[in-house]
Formats: C-alpha cells, structure tokens, sequence
C-alpha cells in the first residue's frame, strides 16, 4: 500500500471507488481488491442494488484487521422515494444495516427529484411528485436531523445546480458538504465549480469517464466516446499513459473528487494512481476544447409528458 493513498482522517479522498452499475456477484470482490490496492473512499447508493454486496466486503476487510472503519470514507444516497421527511431516517437506516454500518461518512440527497414510494424509476407522469408537495428544503431539513443522531457525519446533495444550492442556503442550517454532478470534459460544469469553490462545497464528479457501460436505456444513437477522443488519446500518448488517466488528472487538478468505476483489478490502479503526472497548461486547453455542454445522464427519467420536472427546471440552464 502506497503512502499516496492514504488519506488523512475526516477528508473526502479525491479517488473514490464508483459502485453504480457494478453487478451483482462482482462488487464484493472488486471493493475487497480495491481497498488492498489502497482505495479508501466507496460512492454508493440504494438504487445501485449492491450496497449488501458492499457491506459484506468492508465488514470482512474490518474483520480481517486490513482496514479499520474510521480510515474509510463511506457515501451513500437518499433515494427519490424517500423524500418525506419521515421517510428519511428509515430509509438511512435501511442502508446502514444493508452496509452493515453504523454511520455514514456523507449522505445525500440523491436527486432534486421525488417519486411515489417504494417506486425506482417511474412510468408515468403519476408515479412523479412535483417538488411543491415535497419541497427539497423540508428534506434537507430531515437530513441535518440525521446528522444530529450521529447517523452520518455530514451530508450533500447531489444532481443539484447552482440555482437549487442557492435556494438551499435561503432555509439550510448546515451547509451541504459536497455536491456529486456529473463531470467530464464534454460537461466541464464551470459555472457550477466556480459556485461551489467560492462557497465551499466540495465537488464530485460522476461519469468521469463518460460512463461507457451506462444502462441501455440511457443510451442515444452516436453517442461521442469520451474515451476515444482523439485528443484524449494523443495526451495519453504523450504522457505514457491512459486515456481513463487524463480523463481523471484533468479532474484531480481543478480539485475535484472524482469516483471512476471499476470492477478490475488493473483499471482500479490505473484510476488511483492518475494523479501521477502533470498535465500541462496546453494540455489542459486542448482538454478544454471538446466541452460541448452534453449529458450522458441527461434526467429524462423524470421529464416525461405530463411531468412537473421539465429539464428547463431539472438543471437551471
Ligand atoms: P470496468 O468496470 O470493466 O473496469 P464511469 O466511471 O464514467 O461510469 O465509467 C465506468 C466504465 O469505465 C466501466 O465500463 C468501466 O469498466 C470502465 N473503466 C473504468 N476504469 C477504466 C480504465 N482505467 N480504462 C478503461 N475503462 C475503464
């Protein structure tokens, strides 16, 4: 295990382990390998399907004394059925015992979007509830209580723009620790970074790696491959290394956290040790050329005919 790698306490790590999309079957194992090779900070969420997977791999890292609980930093989500706000501890405690934990290092607000309980994704526009039944203040609300019972140490949102963090602020009494976005140099996310630098909010960038086995039904027909950027893949070329790895460095250097995943031993290091070499300012405004404002996770879940989430009013632009 590399020096590198650890992180002092109480800080968020800036490579994270991404658990969204790893199967069942896979995630034990590639969390147990990720946390030998020196990974210290896992992303989940109940929507993922595998936080008990999870909790089986750290409890047995705990147990076999490789790891003690407070060298990681564990991040779990609310999900959008749970946004009452008695819904809100059963739904934190639900995770818990599903991670086999007794704190979380942040939780978040998963989305700024509700459904009707119990529900994953909706399938018609009734399954949706509009934010003016549940306002996301009385969730955030909810959430700073569950600080308060020592449930998580601190907590965040997520898929949130920089007009919903301002309207959070008006009523908030804790201040979201970070907010996890996706981030990549398609959607560099400037004016938001800008936002929560000033404020200071930490950033984490989902996606940063454009998310290439992203669910079918998220995908559209010629998608661009980040990965495969021509100048992604000259920059590796020059650098000796990755295209996954300036992807990453390009993220690490503007001083966001960022949680790639893997269920592979090579690429868990390969994303780990991206930070490694230095990416120059020409680099760095070649990177800048491809933003082209574009989503792989565009939020069309939620904007279906008859919905009150249209995506004028899902991110702000
Ligand atoms: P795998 O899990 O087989 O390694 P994102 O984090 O943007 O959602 O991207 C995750 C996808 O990128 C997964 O398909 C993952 O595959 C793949 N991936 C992760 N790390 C690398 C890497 N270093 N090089 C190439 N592909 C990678």
């Amino acid at each position: 295990m590399t020096q590198k790698t650890l992180a002092p306490l109480n800080t968020m790590p800036i490579v994270g382990l991404g658990t969204f999309k790893a199967e069942a079957g896979v995630t034990r194992q590639a969390v147990i390998d990720a946390v030998k090779i020196g990974y210290r900070h896992i992303d989940c969420a109940p929507v993922y399907g595998n936080q008990a997977e999870i909790g089986s791999a750290v409890k047995s890292l705990i147990d076999e004394g490789l790891i003690q609980r407070e060298q990681l930093w564990i991040t779990s989500k609310l999900w959008n059925d749970s946004h009452l706000p008695e819904d809100v501890r059963p739904a934190l405690e639900q995770t818990l015992v599903d991670l086999q934990l007794e704190y979380l290092d942040l939780y978040l607000i998963h989305w700024p979007v509700a459904v009707k309980k119990g529900l994953f994704l909706p399938t018609s526009a009734e399954d949706l509830v509009p934010l003016s039944q549940i306002p996301l203040a009385e969730t955030w609300q909810a959430l700073e209580e569950m600080v308060g019972v020592d449930l998580c140490k601190r907590i965040g949102v997520s898929n949130f723009s920089v007009k919903k963090l301002k309207d959070l602020a008006l009523t908030a009494k804790i201040k979201p620790f970070a907010n996890q976005v996706e981030i990549h140099p398609y959607l560099p996310q400037h004016k938001l970074s800008k936002y929560c630098q000033d404020q200071e909010i930490m950033l984490t960038a989902y996606s940063p790696l454009g998310s290439p086995d992203r669910p079918e039904r998220i995908k559209v027909e010629n998608e661009p491959v980040l990965m495969q950027e021509p100048a992604v893949l000259t920059l590796a070329e020059k650098h000796g290394v990755t295209s996954a790895q300036i992807l990453l460095n390009w993220l690490i250097m503007r001083g966001i956290v960022v949680i790639p995943k893997s269920v592979n031993k090579e690429r868990l290091k390969q994303n780990l040790d991206a930070a490694t070499f230095k990416l120059t300012t020409e680099d760095v405004k070649q990177i800048d050329q491809l933003d082209r404002n574009r989503r792989y996770y565009t939020g069309a879940n939620w904007t279906m005919e008859g919905s009150s989430y249209r995506m004028e009013n899902l991110w702000d632009e």
